[in-house]
Order: structure tokens, then C-alpha cells, then sequence
């Protein structure tokens, strides 16, 4: 019993899990999305060390450096792990590559053959230097920061598995889903389970808390977004409570609109991360006395610095400050955002 009040104690120590967990923080907390990365001198420095980024993410020195820098220089208050949506098609045995300037390129899945193919028996193996890169950085962190983990949300990783990378238009992927809904829900259940595991072995490695990233569920029409991006964060989140009941679960289905609201009410989630379209003052009445929320800064407003971010950032302060709130941007940060608009940032949520 006195374990466990002292470790109910220092967890909720954290401002982070003391948001998630329902509390109103002054200030608030924050974090960025993709706060590790080439805006920052020190990663393009340890990043020239490894040419091949998922090798990079696959050798945990030189991820769990990553996962720090940002905590070093700005004292953010969560580390989100150094790794990428796509080391679950990785493990999953599914060839993948970033190239310069390029971005992502997988050998693409495009029918059930293509599914049968991939395997999850080895994801724990091949992706066992990520668990270990948390396991460093828990031990280097400060007290009071805490360790995210993620996966990326079935259709977000469907999306480049079936595209072969990046995408305009989604024709592949929206090919198959609209025309062979059920052969393509085989790959979401493929990919819910192996995302469920995968979360579940960054619970055990250290990860204090998670977070889901559906970066594409605002391409898909409601009907399929019910289904293909409700349904698959519902169950992950159903399979992952069920080993780790006690780790907040932050959702993150970029551009879903009015929809934010069923995927709040179904999936379970304890938390919302909102993108930058979403009007503040609407999600702050119907969304914030459901579930603690995170967000929203355009990540250009970040770039433009001066007045805009000042504006914005109080904004969002102002409607979200009262309830239980994650500052964060509404997408990930973008490589040419200068290092000290960063600084600016934490300086005006922490009010100094
Ligand atoms: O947030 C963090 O600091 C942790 C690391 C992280 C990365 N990717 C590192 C990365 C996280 C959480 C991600 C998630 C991710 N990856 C998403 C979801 C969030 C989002 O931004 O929408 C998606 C869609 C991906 C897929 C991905 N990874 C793409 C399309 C690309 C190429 C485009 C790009 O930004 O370069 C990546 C590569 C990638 N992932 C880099 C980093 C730092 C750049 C690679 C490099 O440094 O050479």
C-alpha cells in the first residue's frame, strides 16, 4: 500500500499527467509535436552520423540523444520518444527507406497477398532497439518530465504502406478502401494489433504516456471514418487498456472536424490533440468537459513568429487555460522553424 501511494504520488507530480489526468495546471504543460528534428543544429549534427533514418531510429544511442535535445534546450515538459509511425510496417516486415528530400519509400501493399505477406511474430525483435532507446532516456530524464510514446493510427500507416510513401491524392489507398472495403480492413486489423503490441512494449519499456497519430483521417468521407478511423482507434485503445490501465491514451485524428466529438465519446481515449483548424472556443464548450485536450498553435504561426505567434498563443491560452490543457502545436513543427521562435513559445505559455 505505501508503494503504492508513493508511486500514485510521483506520477501525478507530473504537470503533464496531472493534466491528462484531469487537472487544470497554471500554466499549462507543453510539448511539441516533432520537437526532435532538423530545426535544431545538435540533431543535424548527430543526424550526419547515420545516414539511413529508420538505422537512426534503430540505434538507440543516437535516438535517446535525440529525444533529449529538445528537453536540454528548452525544458520541455514531455520527451516524445525518437522513432516514426513507420517502424511498425518495419517490423512488420514490410522494406522501408527515407530518402533525402523524398521522404518515405515502402514496397507497397496493394491486395490480400500483399498482407499475407507481412508478419507480426517479429516485431519485438526488429523492434527492439526503439524499447531500448526509452529505457535510456526514462533514466535521463527530469523528474518532472514525462515520456511519451506513439504509434501511428492504422489508416495514417495504411495510407504509405499501400501508397509506397507520401501521397497528394490517397488513389491508391482510397482505392481499395472504398472498392474492397473488407479486404482492406484486414490490413486495419493487422495493423491494429501490431499497433496495440507495439504501444503495450513502450508501456513496458518505459513510456508514461501514449499518443495515436491519425495525420490523414480527415481525407476520409464520415462513413469511413466511422470505420476505418473510430473502430481502429477504439480497439487499440480497448486492447491497450486492458494490459496498461492506467496510461493516458492522447488521440490525434488530424482534420476530422465536427467529428472530433464521436471520436472522443467512442474510442475511449483519455485525451485530445486538436490540428490547427479547430475553433477554440468550440472545442473548449463541447469537447474540453469530456476528455483533457491538447493543441492547437499552426505550426506556420511558430515560423512566422512576432506578433501572430503572440496573438495566437494567448488565444489559445485564453479559451483553453481554464480546464485541463497540453499546450501543443496542430501539427508536427517544421524543419525550417527558427530555434529561438521555439524559445519565444515556452517563454509566453509559461507567462514570463
Ligand atoms: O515528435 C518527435 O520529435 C518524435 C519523432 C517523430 C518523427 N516522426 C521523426 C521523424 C514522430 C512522432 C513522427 C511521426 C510521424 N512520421 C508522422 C505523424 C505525425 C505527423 O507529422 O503527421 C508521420 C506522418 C510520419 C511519416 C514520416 N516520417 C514522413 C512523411 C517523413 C518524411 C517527411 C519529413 O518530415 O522528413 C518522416 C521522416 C521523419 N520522421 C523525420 C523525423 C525527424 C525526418 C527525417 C530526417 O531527419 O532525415
Amino acid at each position: 500500500l505505501v508503494n503504492t501511494t508513493a508511486q500514485t504520488f510521483s506520477l501525478t507530480a507530473k504537470p503533464v499527467l496531472r493534466a491528462l489526468l484531469g487537472e487544470s495546471v497554471s500554466p499549462p504543460p507543453l510539448w511539441l509535436m516533432r520537437q526532435a528534428g532538423r530545426y535544431l543544429p545538435e540533431y543535424r549534427e548527430i543526424r550526419a552520423k547515420c545516414p539511413g533514418f529508420v538505422e537512426f531510429c534503430l540505434t538507440p544511442e543516437l535516438a535517446a540523444e535525440a529525444t533529449l535535445q529538445p528537453i536540454r534546450r528548452y525544458g520541455f515538459d514531455a520527451a516524445i520518444l525518437f522513432s516514426d509511425i513507420l517502424m511498425v510496417p518495419y517490423g512488420l516486415g514490410q522494406p522501408v527507406t527515407f530518402r533525402e528530400g523524398e521522404g518515405p519509400v515502402l514496397e507497397p501493399v496493394r491486395n490480400a497477398a500483399g498482407v499475407e505477406r507481412l508478419r507480426d511474430s517479429e516485431a519485438a525483435v526488429r523492434l527492439a532497439p526503439v524499447y531500448e532507446t526509452l529505457r535510456r532516456v526514462r533514466i535521463s530524464l527530469p523528474q518532472q518530465t514525462v515520456l511519451i510514446g506513439f504509434a501511428g493510427a492504422p489508416w495514417t500507416v495504411a495510407c504509405y504502406m499501400v501508397e509506397g510513401g507520401s501521397s497528394r491524392d490517397f488513389a491508391a489507398v482510397k482505392a481499395w478502401a472504398f472498392g474492397d472495403t473488407e479486404g482492406f480492413e484486414k490490413l486495419i486489423d493487422l495493423l491494429i494489433e501490431a499497433t496495440a503490441a507495439h504501444l503495450i512494449r513502450q508501456v513496458a519499456a518505459g513510456a508514461e504516456v501514449l499518443q495515436l497519430f491519425d495525420t490523414w483521417a480527415g481525407v476520409l468521407p464520415e462513413s469511413f471514418t466511422r470505420r476505418l478511423v473510430i473502430r481502429a482507434a477504439k480497439e487499440i485503445v480497448a486492447r491497450v487498456k486492458k494490459s496498461c490501465s492506467r496510461v493516458p491514451i492522447i488521440g490525434f485524428p488530424r482534420g476530422i472536424g465536427a467529428l472530433y466529438l464521436d471520436y472522443v465519446r467512442e474510442t475511449g481515449v483519455d485525451a485530445v490533440s486538436f490540428d490547427s483548424g479547430v475553433p477554440v472556443s468550440w472545442a473548449a464548450r463541447e469537447i474540453q468537459g469530456l476528455v483533457p485536450v491538447q493543441g492547437n498553435l499552426d505550426p506556420h504561426v511558430l515560423v512566422a513568429g512576432g506578433a501572430a505567434l503572440r496573438d495566437e498563443t494567448r488565444r489559445i491560452l485564453e479559451a483553453f487555460g481554464r480546464g485541463p490543457f497540453v499546450f501543443n502545436l496542430g501539427h508536427g513543427i517544421l524543419p525550417e522553424t527558427p530555434p529561438e521562435h521555439v524559445a519565444e513559445l515556452v517563454r509566453l505559455v509559461r507567462g514570463g
